[in-house]
């Protein structure tokens, strides 16, 4: 609410992008997976507004379409949020979240730990439109990288062959994805300590005719930022953001290297720097872990796995820290650059 708080309801119903939903839509949804979860599954009670959470569901309607969906909008919208939550907190005070808990959903608070990982995983997903919205400056939020790479850039970590533990362990909250943890065997490879910054970026843009990063427009002899409709000159030493799979790799070849698989940037994760400013393009498929189990629901990652997308590992400026577990396993379309993505590269040692 912090970060929505300076903008009015037009701009809160507005679509700024067809690849984007709009934010009451994202609001609706945030409440309407907690009572669906929460109120209705774990409560028992029946939906606030009957039928409405068709409207919701992020598989039924594409982003594409969210504009024209009858929502909740407005003081309307605002009301549904309060009476979801007050409803939440009510069920909260029934229930067991012990580890004895016989319902997986209560067990260790698994629930409450979807619903708030949602929440702040839908932050960042606002985040991406309010790059869209011209003037936007949120109270009391920093945004952008803070990382300085500058010096360090050339560094790769090497890392010996052999075995190494991925996913996430048995206990403690991590989605359905990142589970079983397994053993891998890795050849022996080096990456980057650091992400690639902007001023890596443009010495490859310069020498190869790549296009710039979303939002990068030429500004006399220099690049200028365009997000919020601001003209702030590319700082060089920030990692590069908003480039796509694509263009990951190739910058990856051109610097004589590859993109990590995300078996190998989870082994190398201790050793790295900057984790957290920009996603992590890895060359791996989204595809389960041997023995996977969908939990608790097969449309949160069974039903994108495959060649289609593309893993990204680490975080970014705007993922919440409580995202950023090591397992953790993003995923998006290899051509996106909305997302808040950059580069690591890797090399066979
Ligand atoms: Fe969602």
């Amino acid at each position: 609410m912090e970060l929505l708080q300076p903008l009015d309801d037009e701009q809160l119903n507005r679509v700024y992008s067809p690849i984007l939903s709009p934010l009451a839509w994202d609001l609706g949804h945030i409440a309407n997976f907690e009572e669906l979860w929460l109120v209705q599954t774990i409560g028992g009670r029946e939906p606030l507004h009957g039928e409405l959470g068709h409207f919701y569901d992020a598989i039924e309607n594409p982003r594409k379409t969210r504009g024209e969906l009858p929502i909740l909008r407005d003081a309307e919208l605002r009301s549904y949020l309060a009476d979801v939550r007050e409803r939440t907190l009510e069920v909260l005070e029934e229930v067991d979240l012990g580890a004895d808990a016989a319902d997986p959903l209560l067990k260790e608070g698994f629930v409450y730990e979807m619903l708030l990982a949602h929440e702040l995983q839908h932050n960042e997903t606002m985040l991406q439109l309010l790059q869209l919205v011209d003037g936007y400056e949120p109270v009391g939020v920093n945004l952008g990288p803070t990382a300085q790479l500058q010096g360090a850039e050339s560094e790769m970590v090497a890392i010996e062959a052999g075995a190494h533990e991925i996913g996430a362990p048995a206990r403690g909250f991590a989605y359905d994805n990142e589970r079983p943890r397994h053993s891998v065997e890795l050849a022996a490879f080096e990456i980057d300590r650091t992400p690639v910054s902007n001023g890596t970026y443009i010495q490859f843009m310069e020498e190869t005719g790549a296009e710039p990063p979303l939002y990068w427009e030429r500004d006399g002899g220099g690049w200028a930022l365009t997000e919020r409709g601001g003209r702030d000159p590319v700082d060089p030493a920030h990692p590069v953001l908003h480039v796509s799979c694509h263009e990951a790799d190739t910058f990856a070849r051109w610097a004589g290297k590859r993109l990590p698989t995300e078996q190998e940037w989870e082994a190398a994760r201790p050793r790295l720097q900057h984790v957290g400013q920009a996603w992590e393009w890895t060359s791996s498929d989204f595809i389960p872990y041997p023995g996977f189990e969908a939990f608790p629901y097969r449309e949160y990652s069974e039903v994108f796995f495959g060649d289609a997308y593309k893993v990204l590992r680490g975080g970014s400026w705007a993922t919440h820290h409580s995202v950023m577990r090591p397992s953790f396993r993003n995923w998006d379309l290899p051509q996106r650059r909305q997302i808040f993505a950059g580069i690591r590269c890797a090399r066979d040692a």
